[in-house]
């Protein structure tokens, strides 16, 4: 995309209440994906195709869960030259969120504190846009690799805690056909209890009946989708250190490393700064990457890890990769860079694979 339309884009985004901009660029990105106003959000992609937990990825820059979290813009999105794209959190019934404001800028320190909750349109609705999308494109005869497609499961939040694998089980069914990979989300600050599903006790349980539920949807569709699980920053290394004996012991296929920190420190002092949520983008980047380089510590050499926290240019995400991560994920950045960065990264990464 022409850099100068996003600068002039996002000034004028920037001046709108933060969910309402994201709401109209989704609505604009789904209804006018094939149209000629397309052309100012289309990217060639780079292919520097990677295969991790068995999945095959076009490149490894990839969009973090929760901008598109009912599978809305997949088209528009790929268009932009990702190479994979994590849709959702989607929780088994419609729900709401918290109430707003739930979204807030820290222009300052190119953050972004959000409180959404999984506010989603469940999974049926989100099952079948995904299934249409699959369609459209085999539907595309002789077309080149699809970017590959994570569905980020989640819990609803009326469902008490101690029930919780139960939608994580019905998201798994429904999600497995059509996913790529599966990310189990336990990581989200903004539904109540929910990371008390990283402790050791809890964690096990809820990676014992996943695993076991995996294998058999395995079998009943003759396909093996690898599971992830996403995690947050704020672990302490005995924490940390419980995890990735979990996610080897049970044989989670990968790890995606963070989701956003509860922490305050980097932002201290600053407008928003504290508002109850989970806090992204650059105050984040340097926490998430000590989580990676620990996880690639703790889980060896071969071991699947998608990094993402914070990364706002080429030499974030070189970081990223530097510190374990096989491939990297934005959100953030996207919002304060514009798509631009996507081919930069998907660039400077196959560079230096070289
Ligand atoms: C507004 C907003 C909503 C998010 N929603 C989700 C979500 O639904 N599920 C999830 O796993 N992560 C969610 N995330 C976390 C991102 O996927 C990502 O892990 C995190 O923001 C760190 O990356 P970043 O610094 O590039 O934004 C959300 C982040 C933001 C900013």
């Amino acid at each position: 995309m022409p850099m100068p339309f996003y600068g002039a884009a996002r000034t004028l985004l920037f001046q709108l209440d933060a969910e309402l901009a994201h709401n109209a660029t989704l609505a604009m990105l789904e209804r006018a994906h094939g149209t000629p106003l397309a052309r100012f959000w289309q990217q060639e992609r780079i292919e520097d195709p990677v295969t991790l937990a068995g999945v095959s990825f076009p490149n490894r820059i990839g969009l973090a869960a929760g901008l598109d979290k009912d599978a809305r813009a997949i088209a528009a999105l790929e268009s932009m030259g990702f190479g994979f794209a994590e849709l959702g959190t989607v929780t088994p019934l419609a729900q709401p969120g918290n109430p707003r404001p739930r979204l807030f800028r820290l222009p300052a320190a190119q953050g972004i504190i959000n409180r959404m909750g999984f506010n989603n349109e469940g999974l049926e609705a989100f099952c079948a846009r995904v299934r249409a999308q699959r369609e459209r494109w085999q539907a595309q005869a002789g077309s080149a690799a699809h970017m590959a497609l994570g569905l980020n499961i989640g819990k609803n939040a009326a469902t008490p805690i101690e029930r919780a694998a139960d939608d994580y089980l019905k998201g798994l069914a429904a999600v497995y056909p059509l996913a790529d990979y599966i990310a189990i989300n336990i990581s989200s600050p903004n539904t109540k209890n929910l990371r008390d599903l990283q402790s050791e006790d809890a964690l096990n349980a809820l990676l014992a009946t996943l695993a076991a539920r995996k294998k058999e949807l395995a079998d009943e569709h003759a396909r093996r989708v690898p599971l992830f699980l996403k995690i947050a920053p704020d672990l302490d290394d005995a924490g940390l250190q419980a995890i990735a004996a979990a996610l080897l012991h049970h044989g989670i296929d990968g790890v995606i490393a963070t989701n956003t920190t509860i922490a305050r420190d980097a932002v201290k002092g600053l407008p928003h700064a504290e508002e109850t949520g989970g806090l992204s983008g650059r105050p984040l980047r340097a926490l998430s990457t000590s989580i990676i380089e620990k996880l690639r510590a703790a889980l060896g050499a071969d071991f699947p890890i998608i990094g993402a926290g914070g990364i706002f240019s080429t030499q974030d995400a070189l970081e990223k990769i530097q510190a374990g991560a096989n491939a990297v994920q934005i959100y953030t950045g996207f919002i304060y860079k514009g798509p631009a960065l996507v081919p930069e990264i998907a660039r400077a990464l196959k560079e230096q694979a070289k």
